[in-house]
């Protein structure tokens, strides 16, 4: 899912459905829900699934197989699914013949229950076992249930051309690493998607010159944790100590797959997300402020302001040293843009902790951030070992002082640009008028303007003269960068 902007809402990942199109003569229905790996993998599915003579649909009436590739993250994403299988069941009755699957982190998480749990579901099928899905509908299309939900060691789908559908032709995501080894207590995520491991670097810049080939104007380079990148070889990130020497002398990391990219693709913009403070190097930072088309902008989750809270996470660095990182980012990359991730009422938050995540967003000022609510995921170790203890009134409260303080913070930081001339990627229309393009700065701010000669996928400059706390309107200034 593309963040248009910094709308501030709590579920912000989830719900979005992607509808993917191309030619075949099977129908694929496919919808996404939420990060934007799902997204990404959905373009891996359809691809997999190009080879069995699938080509995709935007109706799910017109589909033989239909796929929700799931999400877990909280318990609303998770019932957000079930409602939609709930009212998928009428296709089941105009088109008994029609199959239906679960992809994904829901896939993993509840596995074969699922099939007992949601009638109507014929196939679950996990992140890592995407390849299996050929063999899997065989069974299905025979009349069996299929379930493949094996995490591997190795698979990154690093071979694999995903199918740019349902996008804007002008952003693409790449995948470059898989998994998370962090074990934050909260986070359903290390389950569902298993321990990191990295993509094969050439395949990356193959796939990030093929999009610029193909027209694309930017990339954002997509892993749970990116910054945790090891590419030695392939393998778990866990068994780098036992590679080779050769393979360990010769690895390569996240700044320097950067550098690569930046160098193999110039003309394009590339991004990257999710960013984990623990792991986040300062060569890295030093790439970004080297190179002009990697975008001035870090989404850097911090989840609370509260050491305490911090240590009870498990996020493997204090609040003193996050505050350290981001002052090390404003000195190497003026101007960085930045946005958080915070949960609101994790077990044991006291009213003295939630005034420390209000004070740390008040030191950095972020230019935007997703907000949520603690939510409890069986199987993690705050489920097994911390209560759930702050009342649910009491999270939606502090969750709202945290969403008003984003929003002036939001507010604070666009009105920096008011007066200012700025590098614009145009996008596509404007959600909200026809007569207008939007687009994103370096730093991912939205910038709506009248439709002049520009037109997407053109970088040009823009001078703000208006904004909100969402958005900077302007006009346009000049036609190319
Ligand atoms: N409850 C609430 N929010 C969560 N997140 C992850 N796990 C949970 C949970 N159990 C949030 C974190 C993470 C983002 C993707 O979702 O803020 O960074
Ligand atoms: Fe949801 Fe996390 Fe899985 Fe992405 S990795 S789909 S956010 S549970």
């Amino acid at each position: 899912m593309h963040h248009y902007g910094n709308k501030i809402i709590d579920e912000s990942r989830q719900g979005e459905a992607l509808m993917l199109e191309s030619e075949g003569h099977k129908k694929l229905y496919i919808e996404s829900y939420g990060c934007q790996m799902n997204f990404s993998d959905s373009e891996i599915v359809a691809s997999i699934l190009a080879g069995e003579g699938y080509s995709t649909t935007k109706n799910p009436e017109d589909a033989d197989l239909v796929l929700l590739n799931t999400c877990s993250i909280r318990e609303k994403a998770e019932q957000t699914v079930r409602n939609r299988l709930s009212h998928l069941q009428y296709l089941k009755k105009t088109k008994p013949a029609v199959k239906i699957g679960v992809l994904g982190c829901m896939a993993e998480r509840i596995k074969d229950k699922l099939l007992d749990e949601e009638k109507l579901v014929d196939l679950v099928v996990g992140p890592d076992a995407y390849r299996d899905l050929p063999e899997l509908l065989k069974e299905v299309n025979d009349g069996r249930k299929a379930v493949n939900v094996i995490l591997s060691k190795e698979e990154t789908y690093g071979d694999i051309n995903p199918v740019r559908l349902g996008g804007n032709g002008i952003s693409a995501f790449i995948s470059i690493m898989r998994g998370c080894d962090n074990m934050c207590t909260f986070c359903v995520v290390p389950f569902t998607r298993g321990r990191e491991r990295s993509r094969n670097p050439q395949s990356i810049i193959e796939e990030a010159v093929q999009l610029q080939d193909a027209g694309y104007k930017e990339i954002t380079l997509l892993g749970q944790n990116v910054d945790s990148y090891l590419w030695y070889g392939g393998g778990l990130k866990k068994d780098f100590a036992k590679a080779s020497e050769i393979a360990r002398a010769s690895a390569v990391r996240f700044a320097e797959l950067l550098r690569r990219v930046a160098e193999a693709v110039p003309g394009m913009r590339i991004r990257f997300s999710t960013s984990n403070p623990q792991d986040m190097t300062e060569d890295v930072l030093y790439t970004i402020a080297e190179y002009p088309n990697i975008c001035k902008y870090i989404h850097l989750p911090v989840q609370s302001g509260s050491s305490r809270i911090l240590k009870a996470m498990n996020r493997g660095h204090t609040r003193e040293q996050y505050m350290e990182l981001i002052e090390k980012i404003r000195s190497i990359i003026p101007d960085c843009g930045l946005s958080h991730d915070m949960i609101a009422g994790f077990p044991g938050e006291t009213e003295e902790d939630h005034q420390d995540t209000l004070s740390l967003m008040e030191f950095v000022k972020y230019d935007f951030g997703y907000m949520f609510k603690y939510s409890e995921r069986p199987g993690t170790y705050a489920a097994r070992h911390l209560r759930d203890d702050v009342p649910d009134e009491v999270k939606t409260r502090r969750l709202n002082e945290i969403i008003d303080l984003q929003q002036k913070h939001s507010l604070y930081r666009n009105q920096q640009h008011l007066g200012k001339t700025v590098e614009v990627l145009v996008e596509g229309t404007s959600r909200k008028s026809e007569d207008h393009w939007f687009g994103r700065t370096t730093q991912n701010t939205v910038v709506v303007f009248p439709k002049e000669q520009a037109k997407p996928g053109d970088r040009v400059w823009v001078t703000v003269e208006y904004c909100t706390s969402a958005t900077l309107l302007g006009k346009l200034a000049s036609l190319s960068c």
